[in-house]
This record gives C-alpha cells, sequence and structure tokens, in this order.
C-alpha cells in the first residue's frame, strides 16, 4: 500500500487550494462558502432509533470483516449515527472521524464515547461533504458507511458530488467500504407507504418525490463509482429479512415513524399522519408476520462493496 503523509505541507495545501477554487470557478465541486452543514429538520431521535432499529450496528459482521480495520488506520464513518459502531472500529484503528447529519445523534454519540481519544465527532449533512472544509484531500486511508449511504444519495444531483468527495478524502490506494439498502430494499413497506399517501390525497409523483432514499442495484452502484475514479473490488447484493423489535415504541409503527418521517411530513395533519401509519401497518401485517411465534421481518436489502482510489 502506498502511504500518503497525513499533515499536508503548507505549500502543497496552497497548491491544494488553488486548484479547489479552479474546480469551484469550473462548477467541477460544489463551492465550499455554499456548504450547509446542517440539515433543515432533524428527523432522528436517540430513544426512536434504539426502540425502532438498533439491530442496524449491530448486523454489521461481515461488513466489518470487509473493512479490516488496522491499528494504523485513520477512518471516515460517513452516516455514523448515534456512533455505537464507529466507537467498535475506534477500538481497532488509529483514528475515526464519524459525521452525521443528525445534531440528535452526534449529540448522543458525544455523550457515550467523549471520552474515546481517538473519536471525534463532527455533525455534517454528508451530501455536501465534497465542498466541506472539514474533510482534506487524501487525509483517510478508508471511508467507511453502514446503513446511510440510501440517506445520503438520495438527490440525484448531489449523488456525484457525495462520491467524488469521498473520493478526495481518501489517500491514493485507500479503501470506500460500505453498506447500504440496495435495489429492492424494503420494497414491502416502501410500497405500502407510497399507496397510503396516495390514499390521502397525494398525487404519486409527490408521494415518490418525498422518498428520501436512494436503493441502487450493483451495476448502477459500480457506474457511479467508476465514474468518480473509484475501482470495485468486491460488491454483493444480498436479500436478508430482518427482525423487528418488539419494543412498545418500536416495531413496524415505531420503524415507520422514524424511518418513514419524510414521506408522513408532506401530510398536513395529524389525523391523516395518523391514518397512513395505520394503513401501512393494517397491510403489512399479514405480509411480515412469522405466523408460528408471531415475530415480524422487514424485507431488507443489503448492497456492500469495497471500492478503491
Ligand atoms: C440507519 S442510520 C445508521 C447509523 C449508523 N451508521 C449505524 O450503523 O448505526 C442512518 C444514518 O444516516 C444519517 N444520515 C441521513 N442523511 C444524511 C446526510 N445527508 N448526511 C449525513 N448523515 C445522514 C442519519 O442521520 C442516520 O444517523
Amino acid at each position: 500500500m502506498s502511504e500518503m503523509p497525513l499533515v499536508t505541507s503548507a505549500r502543497s495545501a496552497e497548491h491544494e487550494t488553488d486548484k479547489q477554487t479552479k474546480q469551484e470557478e469550473r462548477g467541477l465541486i460544489t463551492p465550499r462558502t455554499n456548504t450547509p452543514a446542517v440539515q433543515s429538520k432533524d428527523h432522528w431521535t436517540h430513544s426512536a432509533y434504539k426502540a425502532s432499529a438498533p439491530f442496524v450496528p449491530l448486523l454489521t459482521q461481515e461488513i466489518i470483516q470487509w473493512l479490516d480495520p488496522q491499528t494504523t488506520d485513520t477512518i471516515l464513518d460517513l452516516g455514523c449515527g448515534d456512533g455505537s459502531l464507529t466507537a467498535k472500529v475506534a477500538e481497532r484503528s488509529a483514528r475515526v472521524a464519524g459525521f452525521d447529519a443528525s445534531a440528535n445523534l452526534i449529540e448522543a454519540g458525544r455523550s457515550t464515547y467523549g471520552s474515546v481519544s481517538n473519536l471525534s465527532w463532527h455533525v455534517l449533512d454528508c451530501r455536501y461533504l465534497e465542498g466541506s472544509e472539514e474533510i482534506k484531500e487524501g487525509e483517510y486511508d478508508k471511508v467507511f458507511s453502514n446503513a446511510a449511504l440510501h440517506w445520503i444519495l438520495r438527490d440525484a444531483s448531489s449523488r456525484m458530488s457525495v462520491l467524488r468527495g469521498v473520493y478526495r478524502t481518501l489517500r491514493p490506494g485507500g479503501e470506500f467500504v460500505f453498506e447500504m439498502g440496495g435495489a429492492g430494499n424494503c420494497a414491502d413497506v416502501h410500497a405500502a407507504l407510497l399507496a397510503a399517501l396516495v390514499h390521502q390525497g397525494i398525487s404519486i409523483e409527490k408521494a415518490r418525490e418525498t422518498s428520501p432514499w436512494c436503493f441502487p442495484s450493483e451495476l448502477l452502484m459500480k457506474n457511479m463509482l467508476e465514474e468518480a475514479g473509484f475501482r470495485v473490488q468486491r460488491s454483493k447484493l444480498e436479500y436478508r429479512p430482518t427482525e423487528l423489535t418488539s419494543e412498545k415504541e418500536g416495531g413496524l409503527e415505531g420503524w415507520v415513524k422514524l424511518m418513514g418521517a419524510q414521506f408522513l411530513e408532506v401530510l398536513d395533519t395529524e389525523d391523516k399522519t395518523e391514518a397512513v401509519v395505520r394503513e401501512v401497518c393494517d397491510v403489512l401485517q399479514t405480509i411480515l408476520t412469522h405466523e408460528e411465534d408471531g415475530s415480524m421481518y422487514l424485507g431488507y436489502v443489503r448492497l456492500k462493496v469495497i471500492a478503491r482510489k
């Protein structure tokens, strides 16, 4: 593996700034001055995440094997959430920086793992990663992401910019290792949400537009990564039905309210919101339930990738 100095000299930093300014002028990257650090609304709370989706950072054995953290590694965790997985990665690495758009979740991470000295926390809407002053060219050995890229890549207009930002902040030879929702992810609940919105008078076009997700196929992801300059080393798409919690605030209802918050926001009354949540839960009741014990499974599809700079 080739090595890049972690601290750039003053002259090369000046050169990089010049290069960046020229790229900004040519519209190749998002200008740094236009970078909103925080999303307009924080849909995430730590308690809702713990009640509805505690399995997300736990079902990660394979992707952590793919990441294979080394004690010399500097790693950026893109969409780190409350940082429970980030902290595990930090136990085996030199330094880990957690970036997430949710100030609530970053605060939860900071308060739980604030004393871990090789871990840092950053609130950033990663759709604007490329133009962010928080990341430097060639700063990291690896960029890691679990269950966050399908949110971060939601807007077709900023997708390539995010991937270029990841590419820029990796050192030559560095790896982008991620797991995200892939084509067909949670199609059950996705379809039920769209239909329930239409039943409340929202047009199908508007309902589709509110979707906060991008679930790419392996081919689409490969094409986008290659366009950003990466070489895909390994990739896998798999159907992984995932058991929902039986927590009071969790289960399918908690999941829909947390993960589907942006769909629900398009409705203008509490009654309509409740009606959509109810319809989704009613429609999916028998589809998702395992009769033998009443447990419920959502149709998660995971896309795992290792891409090299
Ligand atoms: C399902 S959680 C996964 C969190 C964490 N990686 C884990 O494994 O527990 C998805 C995360 O993506 C973050 N996210 C969504 N959109 C984002 C954006 N535009 N920029 C940064 N983070 C974002 C959310 O705030 C949330 O923490």
